[in-house]
């Protein structure tokens, strides 16, 4: 009997947005890079981008024609120049925009489809935003970078799930300096292979009650000073924006950040380890996932002084803070239980998983608190512990929601 072929998968598919910014020809060289790898690629022009840089090169370079009309003169379908625009969208598996203008990053935040590029954007189905696979590398000159409106339409289109690479700082091409060039081919090439090759398939959450606790507490030590430490909320702000894009109807509680809040999802704010109990505690009989990510002050001031001291010398007790993990463990629940410890040894994160009755814990080691990297292992109770290399915690917030998908489907069982 002839042996059975197996059929190839077929190549990855990146739809390529260019828009009229000085860094245009910049993203010829991802284009060669991607077709590298073995990926097709669609690139998209606006106008402006074609008064920069002539389409002809892109499209011998992706060895397709450049898309560029709304209203293509030949008939649909006629040729692959004249795909619609919503044919164009289904048919990406990721879409990236680099350079994108200042105006385009309005135009899709704003939901106006004004040319073929914006009308594409706006007609890329959900799931690839969930699935962080519309990336926008944004590049202009640094004070149209730090607008308000453009800081403001950029976090709009986070706040949807896009992933954005960049800007660079540096020597912009109007001669100043600062941040707003495009970012370096490696970090936006990263990104896309991150997106589409070490993908994983995100759960759907819809109908799922999530409790992320996030940031760091601050325990007084007079009416001004506190006792903390440096965590950000990155992580547990990351982790609740992902679990919203599932579907989860998510809340957060969340102590001292230095990461704005995100837009849509309701936040308790309990700045000290005592009011994150209450909180949690409060909320626990309504959640049926439970992350706890905010770096809890292990110990506070016995006494808080209730006037600034200017003593030359001063001596503090200190005494530790509600454990809330354990609070958590001995109430009635059935959340699935997540919790993060700054130990990464893989026996401490066993121990803590049985005492504090958990369903995972991320061991990270306590230097990456503060930063945008976390170098997770996960120790569930099914399973053997899993070494993740390092990455960016916005990567791993989409690790942990398929992983918290799996856990509540075991839980459901
Ligand atoms: C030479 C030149 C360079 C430009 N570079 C940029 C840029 O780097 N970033 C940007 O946001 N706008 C830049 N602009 C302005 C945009 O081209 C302009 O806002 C245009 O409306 C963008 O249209 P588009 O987003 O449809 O391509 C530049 C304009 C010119 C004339």
């Amino acid at each position: 009997m002839p042996a059975r072929r197996r059929a190839e998968p077929r190549a990855r598919r990146v739809l390529l947005g260019v828009t009229g910014g000085i860094a245009a020809y910049k993203t010829l060289e991802l284009v060669r890079r991607f077709r590298g790898a073995g990926w097709e690629v669609q690139v998209v022009m606006t106008d402006h981008a074609r008064k920069l840089v002539g389409s002809q090169t892109f499209a011998s370079l992706s060895g397709r024609p450049v898309a560029h009309e709304l209203f293509p003169r030949r008939r649909p379908n006629a040729d692959k120049e004249s795909i619609a625009h919503i044919e164009l969208a289904r048919w990406a598996d990721l879409v990236l925009v680099a350079p994108a203008t200042a105006n385009i990053i309005g135009k899709l935040a704003s939901g106006i489809a004004d040319d073929l590029l914006s009308t594409v954007l706006l007609a890329v189905p959900g799931a690839l935003r969930a699935r962080g696979r519309v990336i926008i590398a944004p590049a202009m000159n640094t004070r149209m970078w730090q607008h308000p409106s453009v800081r403001a339409n950029l976090d709009r289109l986070k706040e949807q799930g896009c992933a954005v690479v960049g800007p660079d700082p540096g020597e912009l091409a109007c001669g100043e300096s600062g941040p707003g060039r495009l970012a370096a081919a490696d970090d936006i090439f990263a990104a896309c292979r991150a997106a589409l090759v070490e993908d994983r398939p995100l759960p759907d959450l819809a109908g799922v009650r999530a409790l992320v606790t996030a940031g760091r507490t601050e325990e007084p030590l007079d009416p001004v000073r506190v006792i903390t430490n440096r965590s950000s909320g990155r992580m547990g702000i990351a982790i609740a924006r992902q679990l919203r894009l599932c579907g989860a109807d998510t809340r957060l509680v969340c102590g001292a950040l230095s990461e704005p809040l995100p837009a849509g999802i309701p936040v308790t704010t309990a700045t000290a380890a005592e009011a994150m109990k209450d909180a949690v505690l409060a909320a626990l009989p309504a959640t049926d996932l439970l992350v706890m990510c905010a770096a809890v002050a292990d110990y506070r001031p016995a006494r808080a002084g209730r006037a600034k001291s200017h003593a030359a010398r001063l001596s503090l007790e200190l005494e530790r803070t509600p454990d809330i993990l354990k609070a958590v463990s001995r109430s009635e629940h059935r959340a699935v239980v997540v919790g993060f410890s700054h130990d990464p040894s893989v026996a401490a994160a066993r121990r803590k998983l049985k005492e504090k009755r958990l369903d995972l814990v991320v061991a990270n080691p306590y230097e990456t608190a503060g930063s945008g990297a976390i170098r997770p292992v996960l120790v569930s109770r099914s399973g053997p512990s899993r070494r993740l290399a390092e990455m960016p915690k916005e990567d791993f917030a989409r690790v942990l929601a398929a992983e918290c998908g799996r856990l509540l489907a075991e839980r459901r069982k």
